[in-house]
């Protein structure tokens, strides 16, 4: 790539960067943030501009004001390792590098680089767990499959049986062939959608709203289904019914952890330089179903998405695998956050291309 010397190119080189870039002048306001840092601060640089370096950076465990003065001072840069920032919702780990900024030679800058260290836990993890339950669903897909073919063929045989005896023993034939409809059902559901995807141009609100409508049918009067749309999602390419089904099974599991009283709400927002595997995609549709049920007993949390793990007497165990599955082959993923209150389920759907 060609760079122009332009202020407009290293910014658009600034905003492509991971890691976030805060610039600081010498009265510790803030003057630049790159877009990785307005994510990290989760909102617009328009609230944070001119705020001193105390109202946007919270760090209880050191005095970042007194840092940045004697760096200002010396001229000389320092980094902080495993620093812990609070955030509005959230406390990160991050490393923290600092350097000043000369004109002459008087220091009248600094610049501020942030590597979030939870977010490269996360993108590894990330990767490993979705190839793992990816092997786990093929495991499980290949052998409903082997079962399927003698079930079709114990089913035919209780049919005959039932003729030949002329329905003396129905009873017995009856629960072979109600109980093979049971079985064929579930393996059905194993094995999942056999047919590609069938994308079009779709927009993510009608998607959600038809979701809205089927759950609020099914909930008792004391749920109530609340909407946080973002108008300024585009349209993207998807396979609607696939991704209905999808969110339709984590939207299902809020109602059923809820009860009887309780609040699921449907957000969306559009995020930035998100990576979802190994690829990096510029812009990212999130969609988070909240819930305040009583939130995901602990020992099952890191298991939830994985085939037949369920924490429901009469639960399958198997919505939240498909639902991850239809989401990556539409090169999404899903997570969960997860406390007694606020369950929060986030679809990550990419926009565009990736590896931007
Ligand atoms: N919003 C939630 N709040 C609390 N627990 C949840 C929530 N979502 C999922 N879980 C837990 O995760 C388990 C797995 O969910 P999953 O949808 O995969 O299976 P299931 O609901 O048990 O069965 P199925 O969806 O196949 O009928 C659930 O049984 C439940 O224990
Ligand atoms: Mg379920």
């Amino acid at each position: 790539m060609r760079i122009k010397k332009e202020p407009a190119d290293y910014r658009q080189i600034l905003d492509s960067l991971t890691g976030a870039v805060f610039l600081f002048d010498d009265r510790m306001r803030l003057r630049y943030v790159n877009d990785a840092g307005e994510q990290l601060l989760g909102g617009s640089s328009r609230h944070f501009l001119n705020l001193h370096v105390t109202e946007v950076l919270n760090c209880p465990d050191i005095d970042i004001a007194g840092d940045f003065t004697r760096c200002l001072e010396s001229g000389v840069s320092y980094a902080q390792r495993d620093l812990i920032i609070d955030l509005n919702d959230a406390s990160i780990t991050v490393n923290f590098f600092v350097t000043p900024l000369f004109e002459g030679n008087e220091c009248t800058s600094l610049l501020v680089e942030i590597h979030q260290l939870d977010l490269q836990i996360r993108i590894s993890r990330e990767a490993q767990l979705l190839s793992q339950q990816h092997a786990s669903r093929l495991l499980l897909r290949g052998l409903a499959h082997e079962v399927k073919n003698p079930l079709g063929g114990i089913r035919g045989a209780a049919q005959l049986l039932d003729q030949e005896l002329n329905g003396k023993y129905d009873e017995y034939t009856r629960i072979i062939i109600e109980e093979s409809d049971r079985l064929q059902e579930l393996l059905d559901r194993i094995v999942g959608p056999n047919k590609p995807p069938q994308k079009s141009l779709s927009n993510i609100h009608k998607i959600l709203e038809r979701v809205r409508q089927l759950v609020q049918a099914e909930v008792p009067k004391g749920v109530t289904i609340n909407r946080d749309y973002d108008p300024s999602i585009p349209e993207m390419i998807c396979d609607p019914d696939q991704l209905i089904q999808a969110i339709l099974n984590i939207v299902r599991n809020a109602a059923q952890a809820i009860g009887n009283q309780g609040e699921i709400l449907l957000r969306t927002r559009v995020d930035r330089h998100m990576t979802i595997g190994s690829c990096r995609y510029k812009l990212t549709a999130k969609i988070d179903v909240v819930d305040s049920g009583p939130g995901i007993p602990k020992e099952l949390i890191g298991q939830i998405f994985y085939p037949l793990v369920t924490g429901r007497a009469e639960g399958t165990g198997l919505g939240l695998s498909i639902a991850q599955s239809l989401v990556n082959q539409h090169g999404g993923l899903i997570e969960c956050t997860s406390s007694p209150g606020n369950t929060v389920f986030s679809i990550f759907l990419p926009l565009g291309n990736g590896n931007e």
